[in-house]
C-alpha cells in the first residue's frame, strides 16, 4: 500500500505568530515546532485560533508578527506596518515562498470542497495535471493508486454528489495526496461525518502517518489523538496552552484552562 515515490514528511517550526483582525488579536505569540513525520493532534476550544494558525501556516493567511517555517521555506510577518499582500517577506521573494509552501503541504477541510461536476477520478487527477504538469495518462494511473490507497477503487466514476460524506472526505484526501506532498493540514474533517465513515477516514490518515508524512491535524477526536498523535497540542485564547505527547495533555495538563476544556471535551 505504501507508495515508494512517497517524498518523506517536512518540519514545520513557528516562533512568535501574532494575528490580528481588526483591533483583536487571535494568535497572541505562537509558538510550535513539529518534527518531521509527526502526527499533531491540535485541539482547543472554539475560537481559540485553531484554523487561523493552520491558514498561517501555508501562507493563506497574512499575519503581524513571527515567521513560519515549513521545510525549507520561510514565511515572515512584514517588517513594519501592514501589508496589503498576503506575505510579506523579509527574505527574497515571499510570494514564492507561499507557492513552494502550498506545493508541499496539502490542506483538506471539514466540507471536502470537491468539483461536483467531475468523476472521483477526475478530481484527483486535475490538481496532478494543472499544477504538476502530469500527462493524463500518468495521472490516471497514480489516481487509481491513490484510489486504492483511500479504498475507493470501485468509485473513480462516480460523481461526488453520489458519495457519502465519508467517501468524499477520501476523495479530499487522495486529491491532496496527487500533489505528493510532505505535509498535510487539516481542519476537523471528520467533523460532518457520523461515526462510523469518522472512523473509515481516521483509518486512512493513521496510514499516512505510517508512510512518513507530517500531519497537522485539528480535531475533537480525542481517541483519535490517543492512537495517533506523537504530539498533541492545545491551543486556547491565541496562545499553545499545552505541548506534549498524548498522555501528557490529555491526562495530566499542566494548566487550570487545559483542564477546564479537556474535562469539557473528555466528558
Ligand atoms: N476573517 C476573519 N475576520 C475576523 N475575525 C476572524 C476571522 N477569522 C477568524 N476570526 C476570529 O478569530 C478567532 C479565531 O478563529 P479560528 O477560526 O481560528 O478559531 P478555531 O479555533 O478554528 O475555532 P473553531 O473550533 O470554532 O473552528 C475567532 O475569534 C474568530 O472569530
Ligand atoms: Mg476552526
Amino acid at each position: 500500500m505504501a507508495n515508494e515515490s512517497s517524498p518523506s514528511g517536512l518540519g514545520i517550526r513557528v516562533n512568535g505568530l501574532v494575528k490580528r483582525y481588526g483591533d483583536r488579536e487571535v494568535l497572541r505569540g505562537v509558538d510550535l515546532e513539529i518534527v518531521a513525520g509527526h502526527t499533531v493532534a491540535l485541539i482547543g476550544p472554539s475560537g481559540g485560533g485553531k484554523t487561523t494558525l493552520l491558514r498561517c501556516l501555508n501562507g493563506l493567511e497574512s499575519f503581524d508578527g513571527g515567521t513560519v517555517h515549513v521545510g525549507e521555506h520561510a514565511l515572515s510577518a512584514p517588517v513594519q506596518g501592514r501589508s496589503p499582500s498576503p506575505v510579506k517577506a523579509p527574505m527574497g521573494d515571499q510570494a514564492s515562498q507561499v507557492v513552494a509552501i502550498r506545493r508541499s503541504v496539502g490542506m483538506i477541510f471539514q466540507d471536502f470542497q470537491l468539483f461536483p461536476h467531475l468523476s472521483v477520478l477526475e478530481n484527483i487527477t486535475a490538481a496532478a495535471i494543472w499544477v504538476l504538469g502530469e500527462n493524463p495518462t500518468t495521472a490516471r494511473e497514480n489516481g487509481m493508486v491513490l484510489l486504492e490507497r483511500v479504498r475507493l477503487a470501485d468509485f473513480a466514476h462516480r460523481r461526488p454528489g453520489q458519495l457519502s460524506g465519508g467517501q468524499k472526505q477520501r476523495v479530499a484526501i487522495a486529491r491532496a495526496l496527487a500533489l505528493r506532498p510532505r505535509g498535510l493540514l487539516c481542519d476537523e474533517i471528520t467533523s460532518a461525518l457520523d461515526p462510523e465513515t469518522k472512523h473509515e477516514v481516521l483509518a486512512v490518515l493513521e496510514d499516512l502517518k505510517q508512510e512518513g508524512l507530517t500531519v497537522v491535524m485539528v480535531t475533537h477526536e480525542i481517541g483519535f489523538a490517543r492512537r495517533a498523535a506523537d504530539r498533541v497540542v492545545l491551543l486556547a485564547e491565541g496562545a499553545v496552552t499545552e505541548e506534549g505527547t498524548a498522555e501528557q495533555v490529555l491526562d495530566r495538563p499542566r494548566t487550570e484552562r487545559a483542564s477546564r476544556f479537556l474535562a469539557r471535551v473528555m466528558g
